[in-house]
């Protein structure tokens, strides 16, 4: 994934954590790199790297870690850096997560080797639609409810997020299905 995404993971991790906590997880999940470049692409690995490490050095479940960086990526990294995209994605939350199966489309013109995830909304009703996220990657499902947070806080809604089913668990096909009611 791109660097900015490690990025964010260090400036969240610094900002309610420390530096030190930072340099000690940096440690843990063998990243030799000094800074991470927005612009370069890393292995997934150091990402997955370091949401383990810091789960462990902070002794908080990896689940929640997802959540809060979730949070922390549409509040912070994408508002602070990329608000006039975040802007256009629509005027209140149903409108975002409508156009959210294009998103990244746009987000490629900035970052070209992009590998992004799927999203397509279904069942859409006045006040709830069903989010299907598919990916080849692991593990993630956590990081899309702490999104989904996120903008729900970015438009001022309250809402309520269920997983009505899981893809394939042997082969990792299919989509992971949010409910989302506000
Ligand atoms: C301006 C805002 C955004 C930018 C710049 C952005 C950019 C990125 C980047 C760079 C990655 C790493 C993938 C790679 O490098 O190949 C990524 C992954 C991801 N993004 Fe976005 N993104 C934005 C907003 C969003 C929003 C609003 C959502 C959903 C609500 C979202 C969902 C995801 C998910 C779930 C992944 C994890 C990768 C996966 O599941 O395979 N992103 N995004």
């Amino acid at each position: 994934m791109y660097g900015m995404v490690n990025k964010a993971i260090q400036q969240m991790v610094t900002r309610d954590h420390g530096e030190d906590a930072w340099e000690a997880i940096k440690n843990a999940a063998n990243v030799k790199e000094d800074l991470f470049l927005s612009n370069t692409s890393y292995p997934d690995s150091i990402t997955y790297d370091l949401v383990d490490a810091s789960s462990k050095y902070l002794n908080i479940d990896a689940e929640l870690i997802l959540i809060e960086f979730g949070k922390f990526w549409v509040l912070v990294t994408a508002m602070e850096g990329y608000g006039g995209l975040m802007r256009a994605g629509g005027n209140n939350l149903k409108e975002f997560l409508l156009n959210l199966p294009n998103f990244h489309t746009r987000v490629s013109m900035v970052f070209p080797e992009l590998i992004p995830p799927t999203f397509e909304v279904h069942n859409i009703a006045v006040n709830s639609l069903d989010l299907h996220y598919i990916t080849h990657r692991p593990g993630l499902q956590n990081f899309v409810v702490g999104l989904i947070k996120g903008l729900s806080t970015m438009y001022e809604v309250e809402t309520e997020i269920t997983l009505i089913a899981n893809r394939d668990p042997d082969t990792g096909k299919g989509p992971d299905v949010f409910r989302i009611v506000w």
